[in-house]
């Protein structure tokens, strides 16, 4: 995510929004820049890499008393010095930082280039830019308004003027951003962690709300000038806190993210109850593939198994999942026109590199599910699609997973849509509940409290099984693979019905079961399995959905989850799990960030 930093008051900016800007660096970043006001202009330096790098080419400190700074984590555009921020007008008078995304950048940028506006980088930001310059008569603070009001999307926008050197201008919807108090000097910072060594006195801006910082005067209004009164917050985090956004792990922190991160997956992706992917031009090929291979590693295999069902029920097309390691040495029956999907966080693991490339070889065509830009499988795909979770700290994956559902959603729906393949009412009808599935995941988040009891109550546990039928055992696997990587508790997922054929014979009195019970279709059959492990002392705890209570009254604990559509129940149902595994890793004393003998990203065989 990207991180901003700016400064007005009596010193020297430039310290401040390094040591600022370094502070947020454990956020990840690819790039970053500075802008500050020298004798009447803004001088601009910005480097791919490291913060380090650019602090380099800045050469000696000059002295400033204002200025902005950025860590870019890109989404439109490679990490690149022309990408970096800050973004300027056509002119050099105005310069902008931006975290976030402007959806409707592309129309923007075309009408401005008509208008004769010069663009030098392929970021959605320097829209922006060319927008205030557009409007700026005299007032920054009137531009911004009024450019903000031509576009949509996510932003924490921060943006001076040479020829306003007293002020910074700022804006959020969406995307973090914070002030800081000081004495005869303030400051603007896309979290806590920047300034924090310097004040601890904060506002923290909220969505629609619009500021005006002066070195000594901060006014804050909504996008329409009417100003608002905020209550100062007295900080008292110690740093790692600050870092974690006062969560106790990244881990936790990730888990909360998720509905902000599944809204930035669907920005942009949905127009009028239909899915958008006109950016990728891939609508002729997805319309005539007549097979699929999903290849993937881990998490994001079970965000594979989702997206198989998903895409087969929906768009009609065979789809095979895989695990990348055994993917590429097994013998494929490729055929013309197939299509390979490979999904990955990071975009760098080896096997599922490997898999791609072997596709290519066979010359087959493949789309990209990553959240990182610029990594080796987005460079190598013929397509991308980002999931644009922001960087995932934590070892274990959990917004990643989510955002990399949302996406094999949208695209199995926009297959169904090209290829008529699905009810077109059913089709909308499920884009829109697609639209509203963070404020379900947020129901679920509510529930933690409840679900940290059962951890606790479990802690001691040795051997767990998860279990589930259809999507539910997808999920399951998932839920499994959580909690052996951070608590160590031995977790085996198992489809229900498979259960007899084997795996029955380890049930004994008091091992834990997690049921996963949100296929209406399939509660029935489920249940059947749940009383066999019952039968032999199992303790149940069913992960149900609350129209499904009923058929699970037998179960000894329930963590119900809103109702929500059987398709999407996985982007829900996995949150209680994420959370239980969490709580179990706390209770048992583990290392629940970096668990052991695990890499973050896997870039060996
Ligand atoms: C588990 C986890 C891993 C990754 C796997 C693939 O929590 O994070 O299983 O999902 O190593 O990594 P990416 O998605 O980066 O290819």
């Amino acid at each position: 995510m990207c991180g901003i930093m700016g400064y007005a008051g009596s010193g020297n900016a430039v310290p401040v929004i390094i040591d600022g800007l370094a502070k947020l660096e454990y956020r990840g970043y690819d790039s970053a820049g500075i802008a500050i006001y020298q004798d009447g202009d803004l001088v601009v330096t910005k480097k791919k890499g490291r913060l380090a790098d650019m602090v380099n080419e800045l050469g000696e400190w000059p002295q400033s008393i204002l200025g902005i700074g950025h860590t870019r984590w890109a989404t439109h555009g490679v990490p690149s010095d022309h990408n970096a921020h800050p973004h300027m007008d056509c002119h050099g008078r105005i310069a902008l930082v931006h975290n976030g995304i402007i959806e409707n950048y592309a129309p923007l940028r075309k009408e401005l280039i008509l208008e004769g506006h010069d663009f030098v980088s392929e970021t959605d930001t320097e829209v922006m830019a060319h927008l205030v310059e557009k409007y700026y008569d005299g007032s920054l603070e009137e531009a911004v308004r009024k450019a903000l009001s031509c576009v949509y999307g996510s932003f924490a926008i921060v943006v001076i003027s040479a020829d306003e050197p007293d002020k910074i201008i700022a804006a959020k919807k969406a995307s973090p951003l914070v002030v800081g108090l000081g004495d005869g000097e303030n400051y603007l910072a896309s979290d806590i962690p920047a300034i924090l060594s310097r004040t601890r006195r904060v506002y923290i801006i909220e969505d629609n709300e619009f500021v005006v910082l002066t070195s000594n005067s901060v006014a804050i209004s909504d996008f329409d000038g009417n100003p608002i009164e905020k209550e100062v917050l007295e900080v008292d985090w110690d740093m790692e806190a600050a870092e974690k956004g006062g969560f106790e792990h990244f881990m936790l922190k990730e888990i909360h993210e998720q509905p902000e991160a599944i809204r930035k997956t669907l920005s942009g992706r949905i127009k009028d109850a239909r899915v958008d992917f006109s950016d990728l031009n891939f609508a002729d090929y997805l319309q005539n593939t007549s097979k699929i291979f999903i290849v993937a590693c881990g998490t994001a295999y079970h965000a594979g198994l989702v997206g198989r069902m998903a895409i087969e029920k929906l768009a009609a097309v065979p789809v095979e999942t895989d695990i990348a390691s055994e993917f590429r040495y097994r013998r494929v029956l490729w055929k013309p026109g197939d299509l390979m999907i490979v999904i990955s966080q990071s975009g760098e693991t080896a096997d599922t590199l490997a898999a791609l490339r072997e596709a290519k070889r066979n010359g087959i065509k493949v789309l990209a599910v990553t959240n990182v830009v610029g990594s080796a499988v987005a460079r190598e795909a013929d397509w991308v699609i980002f999931t644009h979770a922001g960087p995932e700290i934590a070892v274990a994956s959990t917004k990643a997973y989510s955002t990399q559902l949302v996406v094999m959603y949208l695209l199995a729906l926009y297959m169904a849509d090209l290829r008529k393949s699905y009810d077109a009412e059913k089709i909308s009808k499920m884009v829109t509940e697609l639209l509203y599935i963070d404020t379900l995941v947020e129901q679920v988040l509510q529930e933690q409290d409840k679900i940290k009891a059962l951890a606790e109550k479990y802690q001691g546990v040795q051997d767990t099984f998860f279990l589930g039928r259809g999507l539910d055992y997808a999920v399951a696997m998932e839920g499994a693979l959580k909690l052996k990587e951070i608590s160590y508790v031995h977790a085996e997922a198992y489809a229900a019905g498979e259960l007899k054929h084997g795996p029955l014979a380890l049930i004994d009195d008091g091992v834990p079961v997690l049921a996963l019970i949100t296929q209406d279709k399939l509660v029935e059959k489920t249940m059947s399995n749940i009383k066999e492990v019952k039968a032999r002392g199992a303790i149940v705890v069913a992960v149900c959905k609350e129209n499904l209570q009923e058929a699970c009254q037998e179960c000894d604990e329930q963590i119900l989850l809103p109702r929500v559509n059987p398709l999407l129940a996985p982007i829900v149902s996995v949150i209680p799990l994420q959370i239980f595994s969490y709580y179990m890793a706390i209770f048992r004393g583990a290392d629940v960030d970096k668990p052991r003998n695990l890499a973050k990203s896997v870039t060996v065989e």
